[in-house]
């Protein structure tokens, strides 16, 4: 159930910090551990140094000891299904599958579902570097 999702991600916007921007996100990830990791935007004065509330999650789930995106919740004050920016889109593949779904909201809830094969198809894969 995504609901308890939802919740999270918009619990976590109320924490953004984007005195800059004025556009609170929010995002949850349920991981493979079970347990749920929230993170918001933290913007600074020094703009490109801002970051997303995707990655701030991402963060939170790797030192809580989370490993794998088993689903996601994004949620923004002002635009309701806000998608996932392209940097966090690589963010999120590098601890997803292609069928990981992506919950999009708005402020009741779940509104859009998307897999991260249509958000981030074509990715940049390479056996390369392990
Ligand atoms: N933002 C996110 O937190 N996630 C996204 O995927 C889209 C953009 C933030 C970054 C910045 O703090 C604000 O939204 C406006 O771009």
């Amino acid at each position: 159930m995504s609901h308890d999702l939802f919740e999270a991600a918009r619990d976590a916007m109320a924490r953004a910090y984007a005195p800059y921007s004025k556009f609170p996100v929010g995002a949850a990830i349920r991981a493979d551990d079970g347990k749920i990791y929230v993170g918001a935007n933290i913007e600074n004065l020094s703009f490109p140094q801002g970051w997303c509330a995707e990655p701030t999650a991402i963060g939170n789930m790797v030192m809580g000891g989370g490993r794998r995106i088993v689903e996601m919740a994004v949620i923004a004050e002002k635009l309701a299904l806000c998608p996932p920016c392209g940097g966090c889109r690589q963010k999120i593949a590098e601890f997803a599958g292609p069928e990981t779904r992506v919950y999009l909201c708005d402020e009741v809830g779940v509104q859009k579902t998307m897999t991260m094969e249509e958000l981030l198809p074509f990715s940049f894969k390479t056996e390369m570097l392990g």
